[in-house]
Parts: structure tokens; sequence; C-alpha cells
């Protein structure tokens, strides 16, 4: 790794060039450009669309077991794109539905919403869209009876959520789309045994030994998360946890690997033509691990603060746009494009950190490349995992 030195008044202290940290490399293309997150996050909409059954049983459960007069909802990771937004808006139809179902359209609970992200997460845009969102409620409610809808207040939450983010028993109802398979941190041991490794995430050449890594590290902060929520939850409440998974218990499986297996194989590309450093792609990885629906019943077994209500693995075409069920990919340059512009809104931030922006174009022309002729052979979909969770009653 490449050294640059500071000059402190007299003396020269030597720095290595910074490692990768989650809290201050990882956050979603920012604004509303062609690359950014806000036009990039179809696959995420749709698995919003899919998950909402379970949304509403949740949400339902943790209003009526308390009826609280106000209730506290949390998403966690909700970045700053156009779904930000409409998971609040679709808690707020669940309790509007709920209360006019239960007679109680005169007595809605007060809604607080917090919006929880890492710090370098588009808090500015996410403000900008908060207050788009205040205002066209009160524009399409004007002149409604004061019971039209519950009142709600939204506050945007920086921090990591493998930290304490809220009071002890406040939150009725915690959601988290696409953001609890992240790690908590960079792990420097990864990086270590990664060694002349130039594979980004697991694949069937990886060393056992870092394979185990990737699964400590889930084990470690799925764990710790599991814990931190259990303290925050209200008894009786619930959690709603939706991540990108496994459908197979065996860890080489291609499903998730197989794309980032692409990008590494674009960055090796780079490599070649002299445009990256192979020691930089040496020391690189992706910090996160996609699990299968049993490394993660064992972990909550084995925290056991949490009573499962709903499990369920579905899959996803990997083009956003590509909504039919069949197995024929149409048009695989299109597709290539549309696949690669939505990792670029996730990854680009981490790629730049340590590679430089330079190379940002170059590289995902090249993966909408690699994907496309992988798609001329193989329709390939994303295995997506979604979790409802209560707290348990613990008796001592
Ligand atoms: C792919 S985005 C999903 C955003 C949004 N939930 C959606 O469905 O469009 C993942 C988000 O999780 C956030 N994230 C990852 N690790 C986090 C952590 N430890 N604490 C808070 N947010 C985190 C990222 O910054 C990112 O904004």
């Amino acid at each position: 790794m490449a050294n640059f030195s500071i000059r402190l008044q007299n003396c020269v202290v030597l720095v290595a060039a910074m490692p990768m940290t989650i809290e201050r490399d990882l956050h979603m293309a920012t604004g509303n450009g062609e690359t950014s997150y806000t036009k990039n996050s179809r696959i995420q909409e749709k698995v919003m669309f899919q998950i909402k059954p379970v949304l509403e049983e949740a949400t339902r459960a943790a209003y009526s077991a308390l009826l609280p007069r106000t209730m506290v909802v949390a998403d966690l990771g909700c970045s700053s794109g156009p779904n930000t937004l409409r998971f609040v808006s679709e808690v707020i139809g669940i309790i509007a539905r709920h209360c006019k179902e239960h007679d109680r359209r005169h007595d809605y609970p007060q809604l607080q919403f917090f919006l929880n992200d890492l710090p370098g997460n588009d808090f500015n845009n996410l403000f900008l869209l908060i207050q788009q969102f205040n205002k066209s409620m009160a524009r399409n409610h004007k002149g409604e009876a004061a019971e039209a809808l519950p009142p709600c207040y939204i506050s945007g939450l920086s921090g990591s959520f493998y930290t304490r983010i809220f009071p002890s028993e406040s939150v009725h109802l915690f959601h988290s789309l696409f953001s609890v398979h992240w790690h908590s941190q960079a792990s420097e041991q990864l990086k270590d045994t990664k060694n002349k490794c130039l594979d980004i995430y697991i694949t069937k050449n990886m060393p056992p030994s870092m394979v185990k890594l990737f699964q400590q590290q889930f084990e470690k902060d799925f764990s710790l998360f599991l814990k931190l929520r259990y303290e925050e939850l209200v008894s009786g409440g619930q959690m709603v946890l939706t991540f990108i998974g496994r459908k197979h218990e065996d860890v080489f499986t291609r499903e998730p690997n197989h794309l980032h297996g692409l990008l590494a194989q674009s960055l090796k590309s780079l490599v070649d033509e002299g445009l990256v450093e192979k020691e930089k792609l040496e020391s690189f990885y992706l910090p996160f691990y996609s699990p299968s629906v049993g490394e993660v019943e064992a972990i909550l077994k084995q925290v056991g603060l949490f009573n499962m209500n709903h499990v369920k693995v579905f899959e996803i075409n990997w083009d956003p746009y590509d909504d039919s069920e069949s197995d024929d990919v149409h048009n695989s340059i299109g597709s290539g494009e549309n696949v690669a512009k939505c990792l670029r809104a996730v990854m680009e931030s981490l790629v730049a950190s340590q590679f430089g922006e330079h190379i940002l174009d170059k590289l995902f022309k090249e993966f909408a490349h690699c994907i496309a002729e992988h798609l001329e052979n193989e329709k390939t979909k994303h295995v997506v995992l979604v979790l409802s969770i209560e707290k348990a009653i613990i008796h001592v």
C-alpha cells in the first residue's frame, strides 16, 4: 500500500494510505443525476412491493398489541431515494386502514418516523424529500376532516445501526431493506488474509479460511444488531428485515456471488490494461455477506431474544426493468447496462475510495459488457430474504 508523509512542524510522520472504513466510504451515489441512487433503485422498489404484506402484518401487530398514543417507527439504512418516503407512506396507510377497520378513526396515534443511515448518506437530499412529502400530504388532504390520516412527524437520524441509536424500549417498529447484509466495519483480518487473491467476494477458489472470515463477521454483526434492537424495542415491538441472501445453504453457490465475480473480472481487466494497480485489487473486498435462511435462523436461535413470525425467500431478476417471469433475456446489452447502473449506484463510493473516481466510467462499462455476456447464456436473479420477528418476552 502506498505511503505518504505529513509534515507536522519539524517532524515527518509516515502515514499509510487510509484503509477502507464503512462509516466514511459507504454511501449510495448522491444527488438526482443519471448515476444517482435516486435514479437507480428500482430493484429495491420492486422488493418493497413484494414485502408489503409482511410489513402490513408487522405494523398492525405492533400497533394493536399496545395502542400507543405515539407510535415510533424507524427505517434503518434508509438512503435518500424514492423508496425512503415510500416506506413512510406505506406505514401511514396501514395504520389509517387499521384504525378505520377498528372504529378508531377519531383516535389515531401520532406517527413518529426516524430515517436512519450512516453519516455519509445524502441527508441534504433526504431533508428536501421530507419537506416535499409533508407539503404534498398537506396539499392532497387539504379540506379533509382531521381523521383522514394519522398525523406524522419525520426526522433524519445519522449513525450506524451497529450502535445504540434509540433510548431503551422506545421503538414500536423497525424496518430495514437491503442494509443489514453490510458489515459493521472493514475487517483488517479479511484484507490481510486476501494476500494475492484478486477475488472481491466469496468464490469457489477462495481459501476456506477467508470464507470463514466473511461468515464470522456477519455472525458477529447480526448478533450485535439483534441485541441492540432488542434493547430499543418496546415489549411487543416488531422488526421487518429484508436483505440479499442465498437460496442454498452451500456458501459457494453462484447466485449472489456471480454478480460480484463479474465485477472482480472487470477490475482484473483494468489491472491488465494498467489502469488499476494489482496491489490495490489484492487488498480490496466487498464488506458484506449474503446469508442463507439456515444461517439467519441459527443466529436468531443463538441470540434468543426474538420470536420468528415469518421468513421467506424470493427471487428477482437482475435487470430492474425486466418484470417478466420468463427465462429469456430479450436484450442482453440493455439488461447488462441496467444491472451495471444499479450496482454502480450502490458500490461506486467504495470502489472510488480504493481505486479513485477516474476508473468509474470505464469500470462500469466493462462490467455492463461482462453482465451482458453472462445474460446471453443464462438469466440470473437476486435472492432476497425477508424476515419478520417480534421481541420475545424473557422470563427471568
Ligand atoms: C442499498 S441501500 C438501501 C436503501 C433503502 N433502504 C432502499 O430500499 O432503497 C443500503 C443503505 O444501508 C446503509 N447502511 C449500511 N450500513 C449501515 C449502518 N451500519 N448503519 C446505517 N446505515 C447503513 C447504506 O448507507 C445505504 O444507504
